[in-house]
């Protein structure tokens, strides 16, 4: 177990395969316990600020209840709340809010905002999806295939469709932790080069694996696990059409799952745009998983709240 207190979550690049580890088993433990009715309350008399300039079902709900949970208390700030709106630097707004909160969470557009709010905070912030990275939907998804497979080194996990925040978190978390991670993706759509080639150096490192296609058949052949995400994300509405047309062939569907094999489980950071990238048969079949990967959002970000505050 590693000691994670006062550590920022900016990116999964710069947390060991330990940390990660460490965080995965507190939170199977709490969960576990949770189902039991055991329910310690660490965070008691702390507050987590969240920082939403996106949004958000699953990571408001659930880091604000996973506050309640642990005891603490946590206040939803969107971006018109804040005078980061009215031209007050991110830098400040750290400094300030860092002397109110024992935490911050901040979902945004920019990774730089990230950076630097984590900067000038002299508590732990917590990223919650730029367009560059999802750490803590890699963190849940992993923790889900702990529960499902047992291990995660030597799984293989294709993720299809763009290259994108989901994406790019999956590889860096999935190489570190011993996994085979391809990217299937249309051409001109594949994951950021500086994305892969750190993935690539955490694969080499311990014994994982990172591909990038555009070939669909051998992208899933043989994978555990088939991931998808939305089309167009959040900030890329512009481009939607285009995204509809170019990305049609990577729907998961039925098809597409008789291709990667009946033992092939689903999985979607949600939401879903059903009819999309995913078709109700494959997002509602027996294969999927994706309501305990929703689930699993809470339990893991109790435990990295508890592990960092
Ligand atoms: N998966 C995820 O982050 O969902 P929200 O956008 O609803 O938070
Ligand atoms: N890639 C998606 C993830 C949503 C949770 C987006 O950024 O909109």
């Amino acid at each position: 177990m590693k000691n994670l207190k006062g550590k920022h979550l900016v990116w999964l690049h710069d947390w060991s395969k330990e940390e990660i580890e460490t965080v995965l088993d507190t939170a199977l433990k709490m969960k576990s316990d949770f189902y039991a009715g055991i329910q310690p309350r660490p965070l008691a008399g702390k507050t987590l600020a969240m920082i939403f300039s996106k949004p958000s079902t699953r990571t408001r709900v659930s880091f604000e209840v996973a506050m309640t949970q642990l005891g603490g208390h946590a206040i939803y700030l969107g971006m018109n709340d804040l005078q980061i709106g009215r031209g007050e630097t991110i830098a400040d707004t750290a400094r300030v809010i860092s002397r109110y909160c024992d935490g911050i969470m901040i979902r945004t557009f920019h990774q730089s905002d990230v950076e630097t709010l984590a900067k000038y905070s002299r508590v732990p912030v917590i990223n919650g999806l730029t367009d560059l990275v999802h750490p803590c939907q890699a963190l849940a998804d992993l923790m889900t295939l702990r529960e499902k497979f047992g291990r995660l080194s030597g799984l293989t996990l294709a993720y299809v469709g763009d290259g994108n925040n989901v994406c790019h978190s999956l590889m860096i978390g999935g190489a570190k932790m011993g996994m085979e991670i391809r990217a299937v993706t249309p051409p001109g759509y594949e994951p950021k080069p500086e994305i892969t080639r750190l993935s690539q150096e955490h694969a080499e490192k311990h014994g994982g694996k990172i591909v990038i296609t555009n070939d669909i058949d051998q992208g899933v052949k043989g994978a555990d696990v088939i991931y998808t995400d939305v089309w167009t994300s959040m900030g890329q509405e512009k481009e939607r059409e285009e995204r509809l047309k170019v990305m049609r062939p990577y729907q998961v569907n039925g098809a597409l799952m008789t291709k990667a094999g009946d033992k092939a489980l689903f999985m979607h950071c949600l939401p879903a745009h059903r009819g999309e990238e995913v078709t109700d048969e494959v997002a509602d079949g027996p294969q999927s998983i994706i309501f305990d990967q929703a689930e699993n959002r809470l339990h893991v970000q109790k435990a990295l709240l508890a592990l960092v505050m």
